[in-house]
């Protein structure tokens, strides 16, 4: 196959992201973050980071360029986040990269942010595409800000969804009782930081749908019990505050490891993967990696960089698309291929 060159831009939520991937490697990857710019408020504020998002898109694409020693003129494809997010913030993305198509006369390739998130497992080392038959089927935990969900991996581009959350996301969970305990935005890092000093016995938080037969989740309710809990508490001291933390944290893995068990009894696969920016706990990756020692898969989990939202995963997803030009998508799990302009 020919060399090639694409240019990857990421913008669904709160990171102005662009990346430069040749041949399936990363050439550059650059992620401008405007959580500084959203902890005042204690959560993302559409309209703040969609204009954040135009102020910071080209700055963020001549950078990657930069970095990768790539030309405008160099790229052969343009892959962009097409959804789920932030409306307004993905249009910044998407009507960035419509520009830049047209006026390099090269195709756009729109793609799933969830599917990016798979395929930050096949930076560099974890090659996929060389193991095929061997690691595949394959299960991924993807929890994230907006998402948690149980996905089959069949082959590239092909996907079954096992379970999701009927209600609120992982990240959500730690976002919120981040915001409860004041311990600003994003919740998850500083959560995970709190609780490595606390007790996780120290309170009985709920295992939400932890027995319900099924792989779907349910995040709602441990909220509700984290407010009910510090209502109660009134004054929180910094050891208490920990413990929160720790008995949160604790509750929400519990629940994961659970359900991602579950789909290994039931599905078999040959591999376990993590992704979304919650896979940067460091209690979850732990645990994940005794669950594959224990029913003796491979498994891999990304690195903390590429755990977050960034460019470089949406332009390997681009990339294995391209490879394997025979991708298609289950019903809930779809890139609108009208976004293609070619
Ligand atoms: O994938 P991501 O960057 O954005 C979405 O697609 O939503 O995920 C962001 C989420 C936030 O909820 C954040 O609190 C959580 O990932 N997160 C963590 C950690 N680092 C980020 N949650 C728990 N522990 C962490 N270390
Ligand atoms: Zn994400």
């Amino acid at each position: 196959m020919a060399k090639m060159t694409i240019l990857a831009i990421e913008s669904s939520c709160d990171e102005t992201a662009a990346a430069v991937i040749s041949d399936g490697k990363i050439k550059s990857s650059i992620i401008a973050s405007q959580a500084s710019m959203h902890a005042q408020y204690g959560g993302v504020v559409p309209e703040v980071a969609a204009r954040s998002h135009v102020e910071a898109i080209i700055p963020t694409i001549e950078l990657a360029l930069k970095e990768a020693q790539t030309k405008l003129t160099d790229l052969d494809y343009i892959a962009v986040t097409q959804g789920p997010g932030l409306m307004t913030s993905l249009m910044v993305g998407v009507d960035t990269a419509k520009a830049l198509g047209t006026a390099l006369d090269i195709p756009v390739i729109p793609i799933n942010h969830l599917e990016g998130h798979i395929y930050a497992n096949f930076v560099g080392k974890f090659k996929i595409s060389n193991l095929k038959f061997k690691i595949l089927p394959a299960i991924i935990l993807i929890v994230s800000g907006g998402h948690t969900l149980l996905v089959e991996i069949k082959n590239h581009g092909v996907y079954r969804i096992l379970g999701e959350t009927v209600d609120d996301a992982a990240g959500e969970a730690f976002d919120k009782t981040a915001k409860m305990l004041k311990l600003g935005y994003p919740g998850g890092p500083m959560i995970s930081k709190l609780a490595k000093q606390g007790n996780p016995q120290a309170f009985a938080f709920p295992r939400p749908m932890i027995n319900s037969g099924n792989f779907e989740f349910s995040f709602s309710g441990l909220k509700t019990a984290v407010l009910y809990k510090t209502q109660e508490l009134k004054t929180i001291s910094s050891k208490q505050k920990s413990d929160l933390a720790a008995s949160l944290q604790q509750a929400i893995v519990d629940v994961l490891i659970a359900k991602l068990e579950k789909t290994i009894q039931r599905y078999k696969p040959k591999t376990i993967l993590l992704g979304g920016g919650v896979a940067a706990n460091s209690l979850l990756r732990e645990r994940f990696k005794q669950l594959a020692t224990t029913y003796h898969l491979a498994s891999n989990i990304p690195a903390f960089e590429y755990c977050t939202d960034n460019a470089a995963m949406i332009g390997l997803a681009a990339y294995y698309r391209l490879k394997n030009n025979k991708a298609h998508f289950g019903k809930n799990f779809s890139a609108d291929p009208n976004l293609k302009l070619k």
